[in-house]
């Protein structure tokens, strides 16, 4: 749902106010950090895997209040997913999960989306298991964007 130029959703203002599974975790099993090439905001998302099964997630973010609110959204979504499953998560699923952004806000919820790639690739990575495509192409496009 796109939603008028700067109308906040009260889902979107919900999670900003109390940002769920926001924080750090010890010894996580994966990490992923990405910036907005739009603004600059950055979000570092922590995963931790039992069983091929996200079981805690947590994240920091520096942003603006859609980065905020689709940061905390994500981890309510994909906590209890398989690692398959979240690999699966679109843009649209975080955006809709908050009845919609501002179109202008719409940039903002890629921080979200793919800080949890790059944080399911660190934890393919560590386990030394194949890439899926779509995880090993984004992975490619934020590096290329970050260099
Ligand atoms: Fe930077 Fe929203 S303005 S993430």
């Amino acid at each position: 749902m796109i939603r008028s130029q700067f109308q906040y959703s009260k889902k979107v203002l919900k999670h900003f106010r109390n940002p769920h599974n926001l924080g750090k975790i010890k010894n996580p099993d994966g990490v992923g950090e990405v910036g907005n090439m739009a603004c600059g905001d950055v979000m570092k998302l922590y995963i931790k895997v039992k069983n091929n099964v996200i079981t805690e997630i947590k994240f920091e973010t520096y942003g603006c209040a859609a980065a905020i609110a689709t940061s905390s959204v994500i981890t309510d979504l994909v906590k209890g997913k398989t690692i398959d499953e979240a690999i699966k998560m679109t843009n649209k699923d975080v955006i809709d999960s908050l009845d919609g952004l501002p179109p202008i806000k719409i940039h903002c919820s890629l921080l979200s989306i793919d800080a949890l790639s790059e944080a399911i690739y660190d934890y393919l990575i560590k386990e030394k298991r194949e890439i899926p495509e779509e995880v090993a192409l984004r992975h490619k496009r934020l590096k290329v964007h970050s260099s």
